[in-house]
């Protein structure tokens, strides 16, 4: 029979101590349920500083004029911000409450830029009057709203355009198309028409770059050297046709990383190296100045450096078909299975070291069919109160989460060197209802 999954998928710190435990920063995963409960989200400090580093270090060295904006939806939380601007990172923010909280962290704002595609006038104003450096312009009525409001509030405001270039990306392959069907962005026909308008009644708006996102959990290179190629061309037409030399260019974000062992996602460094050699020789190519290389990374940042506890309850056997093992949290603290049919990899934290095996399904608690955690996967054999501990559940699970069925969110917990520290309580039955009237 098959061995239980390795760590391979887990932090870099992660391993398995002498009592055959699961360990994460130094610290012993039973030992954090015990004191702070279950679920129980973990963040690995020293896996989410490498990996922001990786992207800061490998344009150092490929390409120095550049700028690594976190994108914060992955996982929004102050203390996790104030370690990725600690790092000199810059964050993409998409509301009023990133702003809010990208704020409280003391991002430069310099280094914040606003996405969106349905901005509210509130949001825009609130983003103006606190000089957030940079929106990032997605649609004609918002180019409407940011004309208006500007000159209300009389300030200048830098912006890029939001394009959709016809890549569209999936895990494993990636198709151009002439029009991407996406709410996202402006498709290329129309960018004469934005930039007609930017040049009429624009006054209090600066250019300064274009923008385009194609996709998330992205395995490949090609997607991005092709999207590079044609924004850059737009620079040269823009530049051309308008007189306008654009400044920055913003390739989103999207690497991919590896939820289960078959995923073989591209480095860092790798997409680093080739992002700057493809924008070296388009500029050549259109006669272009190195424009300022925007990244907005967010999985690739934080989902590896997250591990969820889960404790074991019920367990249910369909004759001549599957084991269920029912597990206290599932679709309202991750609901990336139920959402995207998104896989997973599981260990059973308190026994690293058995051989005794079955393969059996991960049900979540809450009350839909389809709340299942990982379909069949082998695991040593379960009873009630093991520990399952499931990897790379930093990026879009805490974020994501809601309070379905009335479950309070579980606390989550940054270890290191280990040490342990709440950087979210876990929340109570009052909290549920501290807005019911
Ligand atoms: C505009 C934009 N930038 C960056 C990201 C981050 O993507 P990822 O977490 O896959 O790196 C997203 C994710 O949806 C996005 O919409």
């Amino acid at each position: 029979m098959e061995t239980q999954t390795s760590i391979n998928t887990f932090p870099i710190t992660c391993k398995v101590n002498a009592k055959g435990h699961l360990t994460i920063g130094g610290c012993d995963s039973l030992e954090l349920v015990k004191t702070y409960g279950s679920p129980l989200y973990l963040i690995d400090k020293e896996t989410l500083i490498y990996n922001a580093s990786s992207y800061i270090n490998s344009l150092k060295k490929h390409y120095p004029n550049h700028l690594i904006l976190y994108a914060s939806k992955a996982f929004t939380n102050t203390a996790i911000f104030k370690i990725i601007n600690n790092l000199g990172l810059g964050i993409d923010v998409v509301s009023g409450g990133e702003i809010f909280t990208a704020l409280s962290a003391n991002f430069n704002k310099k280094n914040i830029y606003f996405h969106g595609n349905n901005k509210s006038e509130d949001e825009i104003k609130y983003a103006l009057t606190n000089d957030i450096g940079t929106i990032v312009l997605d649609n004609f009525y918002e180019l409407e709203l940011l004309q208006k409001i500007s000159k209300e509030l009389n300030k200048t405001i830098e912006i890029i355009i939001r394009l959709t270039p016809g890549i569209e990306c999936h895990t494993h392959d990636y198709i151009k198309t002439g029009h991407l069907d996406s709410k996202f962005g402006f498709d290329l026909e129309y960018l004469d028409d934005v930039l007609k308008s930017i040049k009429t009644k624009g006054d209090n708006l600066r250019l300064k770059g274009l923008h385009a996102h194609i996709g998330s959990q992205i395995f490949e290179l090609k997607p991005y050297t092709d999207t590079i190629e044609i924004l850059l061309e737009k620079f040269s037409y823009i530049k051309q046709k308008y007189n306008i030399e654009l400044t920055e260019l913003n390739v989103g974000g999207g690497i991919g990383i590896s939820y289960i062992k078959e995923d073989d996602p591209i480095s860092i460094d790798d997409w680093a190296r080739v992002t700057s050699e493809t924008i070296e020789k388009a500029c050549k190519k259109y006669n272009l100045l190195l424009p300022k290389l925007i990244g907005e990374p967010g999985r690739s940042i934080i989902g590896s450096s997250g591990v969820t506890l889960y404790t074991v309850g019920s367990s249910k056997q369909v004759p001549n078909g599957r084991k269920y093992i029912s597990i206290d949290g599932g679709m309202a603290d991750n609901p990336r299975p139920i959402t995207y049919n998104a896989k997973y990899t599981a260990v059973v934290a308190n026994k690293m070291n058995h051989t005794d095996l079955e393969i059996v399904t991960i049900a979540g608690r809450y009350c839909e069919t389809g709340d299942i955690l990982i379909r069949d996967i082998t695991l040593p054999k379960l009873s009630p109160k093991d520990i399952i501990a499931v990897s790379n559940t930093g990026a879009y699970n805490y974020s994501m989460s809601s309070n379905y069925n009335m479950v309070p969110r579980p606390a989550c917990v940054l270890v290191s060197n280990g040490q342990s520290e709440i950087i979210i309580e876990r929340e109570t039955y009052s909290d549920l209802i501290a807005k019911h009237k």
